[in-house]
This record gives structure tokens, sequence and C-alpha cells, in this order.
């Protein structure tokens, strides 16, 4: 076994609370990594955050590699787990086939948006021997079929819906799972009714972990920021002073 994905497969037995943190280069990648991130996510989020799209639909397998490498370069110790783009696991063949293409640019393992409906994909991968993290709940990908970013598990049978798919994830082999904007009682009970880890955003604290935009905890994108967010830092204010006092400087003459 991957001995850096080792921590996340005993996290819940050890009671340890998984950290995890996007990262999509070098220099992120090697800070989060000596800040002591239980694991860092190469998503799919890189295409607002970083390339400046409306959401992760036009997200290639080529951005997912080139960004891959670039955190791989960075980091020593945290496993990283890159994310399957929309259009790259229509099928189990071709899910396997992209996810060998992330682990050769260095991920550790996988992850890919879907539940019962994506079981077959991610028995093939894990089948194979790739370690795989699910994700439920609401899922980016399909953000224009939903018209936006609504929060899961509502009502009973919603609720239902999603321990059906936590079940069936960790039936096909996934080694975790993300839960985004699930209810928080959804969340809880999906925690408790799984042995694999629930790594949530916006789901709540009942979860076996969190997980977060790099951006969104930085305030590295100040434009927009989730409500559950949180954000601990104002990099991005910090970079716009520092970028106006260096234009400063130099239109006075004093550089
Ligand atoms: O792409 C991403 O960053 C994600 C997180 C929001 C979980 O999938």
């Amino acid at each position: 076994m991957n001995a850096r994905l080792e921590p996340l497969f005993t996290a819940k037995a050890r009671g340890h609370k998984l950290a995890v943190l996007t990262a999509y280069d070098y220099p992120t990648a090697r800070l989060l990594d000596e800040a002591g991130v239980d694991a860092l996510l190469v998503g799919d989020s890189l295409g607002m955050v970083v390339l400046g799209y409306p959401d992760t639909t036009l997200v290639t397998m080529d951005d997912m590699i080139h960004h891959t490498r670039a955190v791989a370069r960075g980091t020593q110790r945290a496993p990283i787990i890159a994310d399957l783009p929309i259009h790259s696991y229509g099928t189990p063949e071709q899910a396997l086939a992209n996810a060998r293409r992330l682990m050769e640019a260095g991920a550790d393992a996988v992850k890919l948006e879907g539940g019962v409906s994506h079981a077959a994909q991610i028995a093939a991968i894990t089948g194979s021997g790739i370690p795989l993290v699910a994700h439920i709940g609401m899922l980016p990908q399909s953000v224009r079929e939903e018209g936006g970013y609504k929060i899961k598990g509502k009502t009973p049978e919603a609720a239902q819906q999603l321990l059906d798919d936590a079940r069936a994830v960790e039936a096909a082999g996934a080694l975790a799972v993300v839960m985004e904007l699930v209810k928080p009682e959804a969340a809880r009970a999906i925690s408790a009714a799984l042995r694999i880890p629930t790594i949530g955003i916006g789901s709540g604290p009942d979860c076996d972990g969190q997980v977060l935009v790099i951006h969104d905890l930085a305030g590295l994108f100040p434009w927009f920021t989730p409500k559950f967010a949180k954000p601990l830092a104002a990099a991005g204010v910090a970079i716009r002073e520092a970028a106006a006092a260096f234009v400063e400087r130099v239109h006075s003459g004093q550089d």
C-alpha cells in the first residue's frame, strides 16, 4: 500500500478528523504540505479559482494532469488526490484509463463525482489497485443541469438516496467520500453508517473530516466566498496592497 495514504485509512478508527485543502500549484502545495494538511486535493475547482471559468465544466484531463504534476513537485508528505474532470469517466474503461493518467502525473488517489450511478466506474478503478475518493451530494460537474449549487438531503427520501450513494461507493471500494452541501443531519447519519471517512464541505461539523478550497480559506478569491467557508486570511487584499505599493514606489521614482 502507498505509505502516504496510510493515515487516511486509519483516521476514522483513530478518531482523527481529516483536514484537507485544495492545491493547484507548486508553492501552494509546498506551503500546505509544510502546514500539516492530511491530504491535498487537486480539485477541478481550479476551473474557477485558477482558470477563471464560471464553473468546473470546462476543465479537461490535460488541465488536471498539468496541475497534478505541479502539486506533486511541491509535496513531500501529504497524499495527493486528483479530480477526474467532467467527461473523463463516462464508462468504466474510460474511467480507469484516465485514473491511470492522473496517477502517472503524481496523484496518490483519484476522485470522481457520483454514487450509485458511478459504482461501476469506481469498482473498475479500485479493482485495478488505484485508490479512489468518491464525491456525493451536490456535484459541481452537474451544476448546469441542476441550475445552481443546491443543498442536498432535505427530505427523508433525498437523505435515503444519499445514504444509498454513500453505501454504494463504500461497497465499490472508495477509501473516503466527499459530501458536498449535504444537510448536516443527513451528513451525520451517513458518517455514522459508513466504515470509510466522510469529508464534508458545507455539510456541517459531524463529518469525519473537512475539505475547503484554499482560495476560500485564504481569502485569495475575494470576489466570491461560499457562506460555509469562514476565511482565516485575506491573501487577496495583501496581494492587491503589495501590488499597489509597488506601483506607487516605481511611479514615484523610489525604485
Ligand atoms: O474541486 C474541488 O475542489 C472539490 C472540492 C470542492 C471538494 O471537489
